[in-house]
């Protein structure tokens, strides 16, 4: 994979991507001004950063990009300059969040973004908001007690945070203390962001329309701040479930 091999060259041209310069004047071996971002890519590779096989050979050129264009415009504007502005959009922390109904394209647009990320050679980690939990719930049992700790720790220093369904759990205080640690941890470091979110039933305000503040409520309002903050207004994709229209509708008479 590109970004695999990216990884391991100096961005600045001074190292062979190890990290370390040799003074061979002194022969003494000093960090290189890359060794911070190598250290941090190195920490980021125990993450998961799969991306799924359906999000794989996504383009803005291919379906159904082309479609979400026409039914969202500006969600899929947006996008776009974002990945002509990865490094920059990273180095800012800048972020983004899709919100709306199932079906609508959210996914795609969020891994439009990590798959430039991983292209430039930035590290990513690619979660769904259900095996995030569930991951730091994991670490709690293992015998060394610094492991959620360094779990999160990771969770707040690689590149781009992409969160799939970040609303799905039923948040309790405790996953809501830990989504807090993610968070609050990110915005302090002015990392990336990048989240779908699926707001439907409860989360709906009356009449069916979408709201954003619902979020609010489901994850605190100290998280939705932040992340308001870091990725600006959400883009909200509403419309029918586009699974659906390829369907034939006979099963249903
Ligand atoms: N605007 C669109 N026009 C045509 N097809 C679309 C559109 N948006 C999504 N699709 C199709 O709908 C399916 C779902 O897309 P995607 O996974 O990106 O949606 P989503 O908004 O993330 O859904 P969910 O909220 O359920 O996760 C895909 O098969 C995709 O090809
Ligand atoms: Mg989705
Ligand atoms: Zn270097």
């Amino acid at each position: 994979m590109a970004g695999d091999l990216r990884t391991r060259t100096c961005e600045y041209g001074l190292c062979d991507g190890s990290g370390m310069v040799v003074d061979w004047d002194a022969n003494v071996p000093y960090r290189c001004r890359c060794w911070p971002e190598q250290v941090g890519r190195r920490r980021a590779r125990a993450l998961s950063r799969e991306v799924p096989r359906r999000f794989r050979n996504i383009g803005f050129d291919r379906e159904p990009v082309p479609s979400i264009a026409r039914t969202s415009p500006d969600a899929v504007r947006a996008v776009r300059r974002y990945c002509d502005r990865v490094d920059e959009m990273l180095e800012q922390g800048e972020g983004m969040w899709f919100l709306g109904s199932p079906g609508t394209g959210k996914s795609h647009l969020a891994y439009l973004i990590s798959q430039h990320a991983l292209a430039a050679g930035r590290s990513v980690a690619i979660y769904t908001g259900p095996r995030l939990l569930d991951e730091i719930r994991r670490t709690y049992g293992e015998d060394d007690s610094g492991s959620t700790l360094d779990l999160i720790d990771r969770l707040t220093s690689v590149e781009l945070l992409h969160i799939e369904d970040l609303a799905v759990a039923r948040p309790t205080e405790w996953v809501l203390e830990q989504l807090y640690n993610i968070i609050n941890g990110r915005y302090e470091n002015e990392r990336s962001i990048i989240f779908t979110c699926d707001l439907t039933g409860d989360e709906t305000e009356e009449g069916g329309r979408l709201s954003p503040d619902a979020l609010g409520r489901h994850i605190t309002d100290r998280n939705f701040s932040r992340l308001l903050e870091m990725c600006g207004d959400p883009h909200v994709l509403m419309g029918p479930d586009n699974r659906r229209a390829h369907n034939t509708h006979a099963w249903e008479s």
